[in-house]
């Protein structure tokens, strides 16, 4: 379809931008993409590998953050158009264009998962996402790493979420063109302005016009908390609200509740991992409030034994030992704090230095680290390991299989 007609390359993205390809419900077989348009009636036309386009009309949604947040600064209306595919093949190549009147994007890819082993790519907290930190840090382990598709990101994307320039400084450029994307929410995404005094979004706006996540996370947090399956592996996004957020406020119980309800549903998994974007082991002086709603989610990993969490927001890095209500356990879950995947860095706090709970912690301040995670996970256990920005290995862990009713 539609192979006769030439089309204009959209190369600088004027028509067609910030196009997203974000993990399904399922990884084998579904993915959601997004895009923005400057006029209404773009599609896509997508393809398996080797065989002919087929086109799929997007919904479409008419919007300017200006309707949620009044920012002189802000960018103009359009149409933030999304699709949602299933039934896909799994560990398939499909690629992918959008079209605008006569105008196309560059061509997209990405790879369904697969039956085998899972690899994955982590990171965290870009926040001063407009330089080549980021840029460079995510090219180098995406040239090391070929065959992994699943990049994860527990928040904090750019330092001001109401900032477009920063989210198209990343998703402009070809950094995840050929991958899937589960990219979680943190306090950043809900920043509205960074005029004094700082005013945060009621929802993370311009996060949820980005993302097509899957709609099934909780009602109140919809789209910025979701669940994915791969094989026999869940994954757990939830959305720790704002920068200013009070520890009572009802997000909190409501993820709880609904990360709950869905354990006690998907049985029968091997792993359970949570990216959320504040870290309940994290330095306490950085942000203490976090402490007093982290009981309300590790209730909820200790009945159903998640094995490993990975956040940031401190911007410091920490991995616990294996813990069970903050005690030590060899069945417990794995606190990964991976602090930094940009240039904003902290010097290691004394409430990290001076505690047990910890198996490791690195001073990203001290050394100017970046860190990425790369994760492999077979039936029988997950390895993890941390790199910096030369790639070198900075941290290592095994976490095995446990045993789940
Ligand atoms: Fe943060």
């Amino acid at each position: 379809m539609n192979n006769q007609i030439e089309f204009n390359i959209d190369e600088n993205n004027n028509k067609i931008y910030l196009i997203t390809t974000s993990v399904g419900e399922d990884a084998l077989s579904m993915i959601r993409i997004s895009w923005h348009c400057v006029e209404k009636g773009s599609y896509l036309l997508i393809k398996k590998d080797g065989e002919g386009y087929i086109k799929v009309l997007p919904t479409e949604d008419y919007w300017s953050v200006e309707e949620s947040y009044v920012d002189s600064s802000y960018q103009n209306k359009r149409y933030v158009c999304r699709v949602n595919l299933s039934n896909l093949y799994p560990n398939c190549i499909y690629k992918y264009k959008i079209i605008c009147g006569n105008y196309c994007s560059k061509e997209y890819s990405f790879k369904t998962g697969s039956l085998l082993e899972l690899k994955f790519m982590a990171f965290a907290d870009f926040q001063y996402s407009e330089n080549e930190t980021t840029i460079n840090l995510v090219n180098l382990f995406a040239n090391a790493n070929p065959d992994i598709n699943l990049i994860m990101c527990s928040g904090d994307i750019a330092d001001e979420g109401y900032k477009e320039e920063a989210h198209r400084f990343i998703f402009d450029k070809d950094l995840f063109k050929d991958k899937v994307l589960a990219f979680g929410c943190g306090d950043h995404e809900y920043w509205g302005s960074i005029k004094s005094p700082i005013k945060m979004f009621c929802r993370p706006f311009a996060y949820n016009k980005l993302f097509n996540n899957p709609k099934n996370g909780c009602e109140s947090c919809l789209n910025s908390s979701f669940y994915f399956k791969y094989n026999k592996i869940l994954f757990i996004f939830l959305d720790c609200g704002d920068s200013n957020i009070d520890a009572n406020n009802p997000i909190f119980n409501d993820q709880a509740l609904w990360m709950d309800e869905v354990l006690s549903n998907e049985r029968g998994y091997e792993f359970i991992i949570v990216s959320m974007h504040k870290s309940l082991y994290g330095d306490i002086k950085q942000d203490s409030n976090v402490r007093k709603f982290a009981p309300t989610f590790i209730e909820v990993f200790d009945k159903y034994k998640v094995d490993l969490v990975i956040s940031g927001h401190d911007h410091e890095y920490s991995r616990t030992k294996p813990l069970v209500s903050s005690i030590v356990n060899e069945y417990g879950t794995v606190y990964l704090d991976l602090g930094s995947s940009g240039d904003k860095r902290r010097p290691t706090g004394d409430s990290i230095k001076n505690s047990l709970l910890y198996d490791k912690y690195i001073d990203i301040f001290m050394n100017n680290y970046s860190l990425g995670v790369i994760g492999m996970i077979n039936s029988n256990k997950m390895s993890l390991t941390i790199r910096n920005q030369y790639y070198d290995i900075v941290d290592y862990v095994e976490i095995k299989r446990k045993k789940r009713n």
